[in-house]
């Protein structure tokens, strides 16, 4: 089968697309042949090694795991003797290591049925996106009718995080480049703020919960803008740092858990399981809004991920394997 692989940490260009083996299953697993695959910053961390402490699980000195590529959509070829939700030809999504071929190896619990609402292409976007924001709202413990700045609102965990949090009820303004604001109102945030020209002195007070996403900036900044009982949940950053990346405000809130009323949370978000079916469910929602907006060929993976890198992209990027 064709594959997008890489032998060594590094840029893009360190990816290629080439024929490899056809996987084998366990009895646990199932076969998928990918009819598409979701592009998410992941992808770039396995990619390149980044920060260094992601090489502790994945490979010291090479990634273990070859193929790129985690979020995919396809369909059921072959199933272990030990599953029993799935058989073949069954529509799934969900994510396993390796999406970024023509056929993945996943666990059963790693995977849901399609629903029939939702295409391929928005299936094979979500489940890490999908679990990452789902998971970040309930640790944020914001409820219906509460304020959540979502800082990163126009990425693919932060578009999802509007549009759940807008479906949970809540008062969403979202940060992001006066480019994609339009986006981001369109998902149901009620403020949108352009961080390129608009300082954090001017985001608003009184949240009951921040969602960061993007940006590493300090606790201290993020704490002013938030509630005395509120929380802050770290997700993520590009320019947190080559070691831990973006952790280390989170370790610094675990070592101020005890003096401070606010809360900050970390989030390592897990995939699968009953959060991938929650996530299908809420898709399916009436005025769920589709946040792919741009696709590759398998072959053009590579420039996928430079587009990423260069924040070309809206919302979520796939990459169509078989359409
Ligand atoms: N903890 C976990 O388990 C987990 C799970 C998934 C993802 N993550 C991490 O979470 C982060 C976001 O993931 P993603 O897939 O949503 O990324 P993404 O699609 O690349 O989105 C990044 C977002 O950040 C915004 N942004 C960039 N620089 C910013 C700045 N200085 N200030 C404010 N916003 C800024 C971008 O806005 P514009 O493009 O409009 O400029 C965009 O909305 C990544 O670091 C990823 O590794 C963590």
């Amino acid at each position: 089968m064709k594959a997008i692989v890489q032998d060594r940490y590094g840029e893009a260009e360190v990816l290629r697309l080439e024929d490899v083996p056809m996987p084998t299953i366990g009895d646990g697993d199932v076969l998928v042949r990918v009819r598409a695959a979701g592009l998410e910053r992941g992808v770039w961390h396995l990619m390149a090694g980044r920060p260094y402490a992601v090489r502790l699980a994945f490979g010291l000195s090479s990634p273990k795991v070859r193929i790129r590529g985690v979020d995919f959509a396809g369909t059921v070829e072959a199933v272990g003797k030990l599953v029993t939700r799935f058989q073949v030809g069954d529509e799934v999504f969900g994510a396993a290591r390796g999406a970024f071929a023509e056929f993945v190896v996943a666990k059963e619990s790693q995977i849901v049925t399609r629903p029939e609402a939702v295409s391929v292409e928005e299936a094979a976007a979500l489940a890490v996106s999908g679990c990452t924001a789902l998971q970040a709202l309930r640790r944020s413990g914001v409820k219906a009718g509460q304020k959540v700045l979502v800082i990163g609102a126009s990425g693919g965990s932060g578009a999802m995080a509007v549009q759940l949090a807008v479906a949970m009820g809540m008062v969403v303004t979202g940060v992001c480049s006066g480019s994609k604001a339009e986006f981001v109102r369109g998902l149901g945030a009620e403020r949108v703020i352009d961080y390129r020209h608009e300082g954090c002195e001017t985001w608003g007070r009184g949240y009951d919960a921040i969602l960061d996403l993007a940006g590493s900036r300090p606790l201290s900044v993020l704490r002013r803008m938030l509630k005395e009982d509120g929380t802050i949940v770290i997700i993520g950053a590009e320019n947190g740092g080559d070691w831990i990346g973006s952790f280390t405000r989170g370790l610094t809130g675990l070592a101020m858990g005890p003096f401070w009323r606010q809360k900050v949370v970390s989030l390592l978000a897990v995939v699968g399981g009953e959060d991938l079916s929650e996530v299908a469910k809420r898709v399916c929602g009436e005025n769920w809004r589709r946040v792919v907006g741009h696709r590759y060929a398998l072959a053009d993976a590579v420039k996928a991920v430079q587009d990423m890198q260069d924040g070309l992209l809206t919302g979520k990027a796939v990459i169509v394997v078989r359409g």
